[in-house]
């Protein structure tokens, strides 16, 4: 199975040691790994070298947001860590989308390699109440597709969404444009902070490319069963 897996690994430990116990009992043909701001800012960027250099393939999960010129920058210099995966946030807007885009294309110029570049459009624990609060007008996927057009439209490789917006943008801009999908509950799980969930088969058959699941994996009991399961049962859609 290898890279071959859907399941990408939230690592949002705040405890080492805990986080040490997980990566040890993962091998990359089972997952890649998502690490996102909690350890990336307490590791640090040789850290997560170090996790590529173990086999990992890496979503460097960053949600840069900021002028067009920071976001560039940013990009750059995440491109060069070698991981597979980076993200910018769309609501920066479409001048900051297509300065990240620039920043990849350099790379991929200047090392013959570049990560895939991904959109968040809306956050999977944000729902109406949210847009409401923020002033956005239109529906939860009224809001999304307007997002994504934006990250397409700046050529990027694809979209952070919730599954049960992914055949919707699929059928909207191509199987090849990808649909990163977190908010995924195993059918016992609880919901905690996510508000548009989904299970891994719902997730799968809506087209969604990647699954992105941290607690449902990492908090159970036996992660790597939960891992193993959850692979299994992906496998055959
Ligand atoms: O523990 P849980 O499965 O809810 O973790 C989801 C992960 O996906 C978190 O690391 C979170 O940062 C990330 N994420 C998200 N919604 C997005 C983008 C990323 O929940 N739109």
């Amino acid at each position: 199975m290898s890279h071959k897996s859907k399941i990408i690994v939230a690592l949002d430990f705040e405890d080492k040691v805990q986080l040490q116990q997980l990566i040890s009992q993962l091998d990359p043909s089972q997952c890649r790994l998502k690490v996102g701001i909690t350890l990336f800012t307490s590791m640090g960027p040789e850290w997560v070298k170090s996790l590529h250099e173990q086999g990992f393939e890496i979503f460097l999960d960053l949600k840069f947001h900021d002028i067009p010129q920071q976001v560039h920058g940013a990009c750059f210099s995440a491109s060069q860590l070698g991981v597979w995966m980076i993200n910018v946030h769309a609501l920066g807007g479409l001048a900051m989308l297509k300065a990240a885009k620039a920043a990849v294309d350099r790379a991929a110029d200047q090392f013959k390699k570049r990560p895939l570049l991904i959109g968040v459009t809306l956050l999977t624990s944000s729902g109406p109440e949210e847009l409401k609060q923020l002033g956005i007008q239109g529906t939860v996927e009224e809001t999304v597709l307007r997002l994504a057009s934006l990250c397409f439209e700046a050529g990027l490789d694809g979209v952070v969404c919730s599954a049960q917006e992914a055949a919707m943008l699929k059928a909207k801009f191509g199987k090849e444009f990808l649909c990163v999908t977190p908010g995924i509950r195993l059918p016992e799980d609880d919901k905690q902070d996510q508000q548009r969930v989904t299970t891994p088969l719902q997730a799968i058959s809506a087209g969604s490319d990647y699954l992105v699941i941290g607690r449902s994996i990492t908090h159970a009991a036996k992660p790597l069963g939960v891992l193993q399961h959850i692979n299994e049962s992906i496998e055959v859609v």
